[in-house]
């Protein structure tokens, strides 16, 4: 068979799954890995790999084999020490190494924005043990959030408002802390009066950017976005000047989801993603071509004349309630005849349940922001996730 490039895709998710899709249209082959067979990507691309990608010696095996013309992460969590050694070797890895080595855990990207680059973030302070924890706040003051270094979707993240909520604070960053380092950052809590993604794509003949997206979080994890946010112009272009310093410091070619807290006109660098972005998943019916396509393009080197945005558009979040390895969806007749825009559904084809895993998205685009937000969470409060035989997730139990 004939292929434009080989890639080798690291992490195999719902927004891998997207990203598969997008670089099948353009010829390419995709070996999708994660630790768990029949991930969603998986059920798209040529092949797959069953490991774990904190496993650096599987890790370096699989590159190895395959030979690919491009390594594409699409989780944090990953053994980036071995993709540095491996760039090192002249092996393509996106956007590159180093864009992944200081995104994998948060000190690393905060001290490259704040220290070296000059933005405005939060105000900060790092902890490895409790009494480290109450001389940091003491330093920022309070209220003020405190995550696990290394963690991602709100995992193991709280909001303290009080110097007694200090050790629960302590202990459940700790309980969630993924890897191997007792570290937490403690950040001053931002006020925000919005807070927004900035798709920012890093091509060979320029930086190129999104219409801003705004999104809901709840408990650290996204459960709408929405696009075009609204955003004043000076606003947008202080967000766009501090994505671009980011990208061109981090390098590489691709698209990076440059996450920003807004007050009033001052804009606050919160983090990044060297790759497509959840609350991103709203492009797949925002624009003609979404974050997927505009990843595939940049990394392969095609050209992107123009990024049309197609009117006021939203996703919404269709999350399990509980752990089951026996899933089936109904209600999706129901959710695409939500009248008063367009709407379409995702579903992941995960192949078990936890509490509030996300299972799929629904998108819609309407005449306002508010119309299509309004859609997008009719179309998903519709999906009912039916567990095994037993009980119905979601209204009306018609199992
Ligand atoms: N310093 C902060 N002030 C206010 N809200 C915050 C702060 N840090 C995080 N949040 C809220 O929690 C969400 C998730 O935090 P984030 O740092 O983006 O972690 P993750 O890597 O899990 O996405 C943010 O999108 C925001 O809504
Ligand atoms: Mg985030």
């Amino acid at each position: 068979m004939a292929f434009t490039a080989k890639l080798l895709l690291l992490g195999s998710g719902e927004l891998g799954r997207e990203f598969t899709i997008s670089a099948k249209r353009l010829g390419c082959e995709v070996i999708a890995c994660d630790s768990y067979a029949g991930a969603p990507a998986m059920q798209v691309a040529d092949a797959s790999e069953v490991f774990s990608m904190l496993d650096g010696d599987r890790l370096r095996a699989a590159i190895r084999r395959h030979r690919p013309d491009f390594v594409v992460p699409e989780v944090e969590a990953i053994r980036t020490e071995v993709l540095a050694e491996l760039e090192a070797e002249g092996v393509a890895i996106v956007p590159s190494a180093r864009a992944t080595v200081m995104t994998m855990n948060r000190d690393g990207i905060r001290d490259v924005a704040a220290d070296a680059l000059g933005l405005r973030t939060s105000r900060y302070r790092y902890a490895e043990s409790l009494d480290a924890v109450q001389a940091a706040a003491g330093e920022i003051g309070l209220p003020l959030v405190i995550k696990p270094v290394m963690s991602s979707s709100g995992k193991g993240q709280s909001l303290v408002r009080d110097a007694e909520g200090l050790a629960a604070a302590w202990d459940h960053a700790v309980s969630a802390m993924r890897g191997d380092r007792r570290r937490v950052i403690l950040e001053e809590f931002i006020d925000f009066d919005y807070e927004i993604t900035l798709l920012t794509i890093r091509t060979r003949t320029g930086v190129l950017f999104c219409p801003p997206i705004g999104h809901r979080q709840e408990r650290g994890d996204y459960q709408e976005s929405w696009q075009p946010a609204a955003m004043s112009p000076a606003a947008i272009a202080a967000a766009e000047a501090m994505a671009r310093t980011v990208v061109d410091d981090l390098g590489g070619y691709g698209l990076f989801g440059v996450e920003f807290f807004v007050h009033g006109e001052e804009v606050i660098f919160s983090e990044l993603s060297p790759r497509p972005h959840d609350t991103g998943m709203v492009t797949l019916i925002s624009q003609s071509l979404s974050e997927f396509d505009l990843h595939a393009r940049a990394i392969l080197g095609l050209p992107i004349p123009a990024i049309a945005q197609r009117g006021p558009s939203a996703s919404a979040v269709i999350l399990a309630d509980r752990a089951s390895d026996t899933l089936r969806y109904a209600g999706l007749a129901e959710a695409l005849a939500v009248p008063g825009g367009e709407v379409d559904v995702r579903l992941f084809g995960k192949p078990s349940a936890r509490p509030s895993r996300r299972m799929g998205v629904a998108l819609a685009r309407a005449e306002s922001i508010e119309a299509a937000r309004r859609l997008a969470a009719e179309a998903a409060g519709r999906i009912r996730i039916h567990y095994g035989d037993a009980a119905v997730a979601g209204t009306d139990g018609d199992a």
